[in-house]
């Protein structure tokens, strides 16, 4: 994490640092040309004024004649050192008033020769920065000296320096902005990335029920926000795991515990055949129940899983009714419930698995005659219609009904509810996950002491409607 934050600093520095070089070069070279420039252009007009004034004015004769002539009449440049060159470039004269034996023989002076004005920068015998400038005095169309003017450039070097040193601190200012600010926003990146990176070290320990501190509401906090999601659920089902253990333990407790008691009695009473015979019945009693519910477990898990492929076929409900009704009417005489079926005048058409839906009746119909067998004018009934695009199917019963606490969770595998009737609690939910893989939906309404009615709801087919006649 340490080299993310200083690749984020440096990155910010490294961009500030370029664009400050990049501006300090532009600045430097501007400012250069703009007081450069400005130096020469002024000499170069003087030099061009007084060289044509004199070319113009001057009595007739040789560079001395002509030069007693300048300076007599030369407004003398305060910033500048005026010479008159012979043609030989030695100083005939100069705005000091001295002559010299020193030989000019920089490239001004040589334009100068050929008839051009010209400029030339460089360093003078004193090593001093100079710039000069030579224009070409005429006698009569000849050319008989140069003009000369010299300046110093270091006032103006000065100048730029100065300016150069001032841009080169406000680049030390921002580079130390771009820094600071580095440091912050890498730590405003940093601090939510070291919280995920706890939460998810907390996670991979087993600790669940941790939860991330959400900084801003940008990208890493949406990715906060998802995290958190993602540990509750993985606490959620790693409750359900739990329970879902539990549940079944107790479930294979119960007949495991019976089976061992009955076998340990009739190990010690073998010579009682009725202890035997009933030792024997419980015994099987028991592995059936044990077999139901783990035909029921492995179900459940396939279904849950979607692991398990409908045959689906096309069939009528009416059809399905029909066979459950011959299903149960001896149960139902048996325990003297009433079961009514009712069904819409035409075929109600699906395409679904039909064991699977038969299952699912098998699941409801079981549990309202169960919750319904001994009251007076038990009833069961069962209708089917098609509305609009659905087919709604409807088992109703007058029996004992559901407390609306119960109601909410009847549908969790292992809820039974208070009911002594109640067997492993898995039916509800296999019937509600068939009804979901085919499309459709099971919804359960009760009132406790009156009755409960179970609607289950699946697409309607259609084009098969052509088979009803
Ligand atoms: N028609 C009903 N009338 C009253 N209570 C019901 C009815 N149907 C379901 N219940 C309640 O809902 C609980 C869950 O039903 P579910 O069918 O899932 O399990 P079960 O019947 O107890 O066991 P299993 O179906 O696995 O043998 C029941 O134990 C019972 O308390
Ligand atoms: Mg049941």
């Amino acid at each position: 994490m340490q080299s993310i934050r200083k690749r984020l600093v440096s990155n910010y520095v490294a961009i500030a640092l370029f664009t400050v070089l990049l501006l300090e070069c532009i600045f430097t070279i501007v400012i250069s040309q703009y007081y450069l420039g400005g130096v020469e252009r002024t000499l170069v007009n003087h030099t061009e004024t007084a060289a044509n004034f004199f070319n113009r004015y001057a009595d007739a004769g040789d560079i001395y004649t002509k030069s007693n002539y300048i300076f007599e009449n030369m407004d003398v440049e305060e910033n500048a050192l005026v010479e008159v060159l012979d043609l030989s470039g030695k100083v005939v004269i100069d705005s000091t008033g001295s002559a010299s034996d020193e030989i000019v023989t920089t490239g001004d002076f040589i334009q100068a020769l050929s008839g051009k004005v010209d400029t030339w920068k460089g360093r003078s015998e004193l090593d001093e920065l100079i710039i000069a400038v030579s224009a070409p005095i005429y006698d009569d169309n000849t050319i008989v000296g140069v003009l000369r003017y010299v300046s110093s450039l270091e006032p103006t070097y000065k100048i730029i320096v100065n300016y150069t040193l001032f841009v080169a601190l406000c680049g030390v200012f921002v580079i130390s902005v771009a820094y600071i600010f580095g440091r912050t926003m890498s730590l405003r990146i940093l601090v939510p990335i070291q919280e995920l990176v706890r939460v998810t070290e907390e996670v991979a320990q087993g600790n669940y029920k941790v939860t991330a501190i959400k900084y801003h509401n940008d990208e890493i906090g949406q990715l906060v926000d998802a995290v958190n999601i993602m540990t509750k659920e993985i606490t959620k089902s790693d409750q359900a795991k739990n329970e879902f253990i539990s549940s079944i333990s107790h479930e294979l407790r119960t007949p495991l515990t019976s089976i061992k008691g009955w076998a340990e009695t009739m190990q010690d009473l073998q010579d009682d055949p009725a202890v035997v015979e009933e030792g024997l019945h419980i015994i099987s009693k028991e592995t059936d129940r044990l077999i139901i519910l783990v035909n029921d477990l492995l179900d459940f898990s396939k279904l849950q899983g979607h692991r398990i492929a409908l045959k689906k076929e096309e069939f009528s409900i009416n059809h399905l009714l029909t066979d459950i009704h011959n299903q149960f009417s001896v149960r139902c005489h048996q325990e003297k419930v009433k079961m009514t079926i009712l069904t819409d005048n035409k075929e109600s058409w699906v395409i679904a698995d039909y064991n699977r839906l038969k299952q699912v009746f098998v699941n409801i119909v079981d549990n309202a005659l169960k919750f319904t067998a001994g009251k007076p004018r038990a009833e069961i009934k069962i209708s089917s219609q098609v509305l609009d695009d659905q087919i709604v199917m409807i088992i109703e019963d007058n029996g004992s009904g559901i407390s609306p606490e119960d109601l909410k969770r009847v549908k969790e595998k292992f809820y039974k509810g208070s009911s002594n009737k109640s067997g492993t609690g898995l039916g509800l939910s296999i019937a509600s996950e068939i009804m979901e893989l085919h499309g459709g939906k099971m919804l359960i309404d009760s009132a406790l002491g009156k009755g409960t009615k179970v609607v289950l709801v699946m697409p309607y087919y259609y084009d098969t409607q052509q088979f009803e006649n």
